[in-house]
């Protein structure tokens, strides 16, 4: 079977790398195109970027010349996907510019609250994917954009998904611990961060809270009714590298007991397993749960499922609400909570007919 061409816009940007990563030797997609801005252009990917990652850049790739942004319009009939990890403000124009011809799958913000585009996470939402048709009717496009959630976001609503199908939510609180890599390339400023925690992200805690209870509504056809649970958010930067740690508690209709949530939470692997499981990007696990009272940590635990697993620990009863419950998270924030994650999501997509 012939590889599907794909792009990487915003090639040598932190998430750019990951997808560079996640499509090495990939079965059914490989990158014909980089893209980024003047100061990338024309040179060879390996002199445009820095690269990263533990994981050797592919000679092929690394060669390859990495092309101005703005020529992408005029080679879309190279491609049959676009991924995308622009900045949103370059991604707003770039992306549905692209959409016109060709699917475009993102990391960034820029479309993720608009009504008609769905914000997918397949294992938690596959059903909202049903809103490509509607983008493609309502804005006369041959292509689509469907983003992936904020890096905070993902590792959330995974573990959100089994509580609310088992057990009902009302409320969440939720305090992150993001890791660098989180902010791009360079980032935020060694000084600033060693021997530090920097206890605001901008604009984060809005996003997290509009894009879980979006992901977790229920899909109407045209457009998604969020789901009914209030959220409240503290983001925060600390001096890791890569894994967002988050802390949350849970306040759930039902009681839930914390015995129960680990069998929800297996019960909701067996069903992804079942359903994404043939996906190459896919983990064994969609969930780990760490019994050790000091896990998850990102040094230690992040990588678990190539960086695809949510890693939860210290699932104990809340001691305020009447029923409610308290646990620690992991996410990947690069791979599931970025470019692996929006790969796995194409290949979902793939198979489901709409590409
Ligand atoms: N980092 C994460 O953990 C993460 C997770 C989830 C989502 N995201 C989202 O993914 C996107 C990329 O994030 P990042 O962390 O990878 O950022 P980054 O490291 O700053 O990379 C940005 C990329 O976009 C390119 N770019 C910037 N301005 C451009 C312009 N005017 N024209 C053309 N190309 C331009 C850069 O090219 P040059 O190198 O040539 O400047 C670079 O390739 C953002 O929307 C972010 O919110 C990131």
């Amino acid at each position: 079977m012939d590889k599907m061409k794909c792009a990487v816009l915003g090639a040598t940007g932190v998430a750019g790398q990951q997808f560079i990563e996640a499509l090495a030797g990939h079965p059914w997609f490989e990158i014909t195109g980089l893209y980024a801005s003047e100061k990338s252009a024309n040179k060879k990917y390996k002199e445009a970027c820095t690269w990263h990652s533990p994981t050797p850049l592919e000679e092929a790739v690394g060669e390859q010349k990495v092309q101005l942004l703005d020529n992408v319009g005029s080679d879309l009939k190279q491609y049959e996907i676009i991924f995308s990890a622009l900045p949103s403000e370059v991604a707003r124009q770039i992306e549905g510019a692209c959409a016109k011809e060709k699917p475009v799958i993102s990391t960034a913000a820029a479309y993720r609250y608009e009504e008609d585009v769905p914000v997918l996470i397949p294992e938690v939402n596959a059903e909202h994917a049903g809103l490509i048709k509607v983008q493609q009717k309502g804005r006369g496009w041959k292509g689509f954009v469907v983003p992936g959630p904020n890096c905070t976001t993902m590792g959330l609503a995974i573990t959100l998904k089994p509580i609310a199908d088992s057990f009902g939510i009302k409320n969440v609180f939720m305090t992150s611990m993001q890791a660098l890599s989180g902010a791009g390339y360079p980032g935020v400023p060694s000084l600033d961060i060693i021997d530090n925690i920097i206890p605001y992200i901008s604009k984060e805690e809005e996003k997290v809270e509009q894009e879980a209870v979006k992901i977790l509504g229920k899909c109407s056809g045209s457009s998604v009714a969020n789901a009914g649970f209030r959220i409240s958010c503290t983001c925060t930067r600390a001096n890791v590298s890569d894994g967002h740690t988050e802390s949350v508690f849970v306040e759930t209709e039902k009681h839930a007991a914390v015995e129960d949530v680990s069998a929800a939470m297996e019960r909701f692997n067996s069903e992804c397993k079942k359903k994404f499981g043939h996906l190459p990007s896919a983990p064994e696990r969609t969930i780990v749960i760490k019994e050790e009272e000091n896990r998850p940590q990102p040094r230690l635990d992040r990588e678990l499922g190539g960086g695809m697993s949510t890693v939860v620990g210290r699932i104990r009863k809340d001691a305020v609400f009447e029923n409610g419950v308290k646990y620690v998270l992991l996410s990947h924030n690069t791979k599931k909570g970025a470019a692996k994650g929006e790969v796995m999501a194409a290949e979902y997509l793939h198979k489901a007919g709409y590409f």
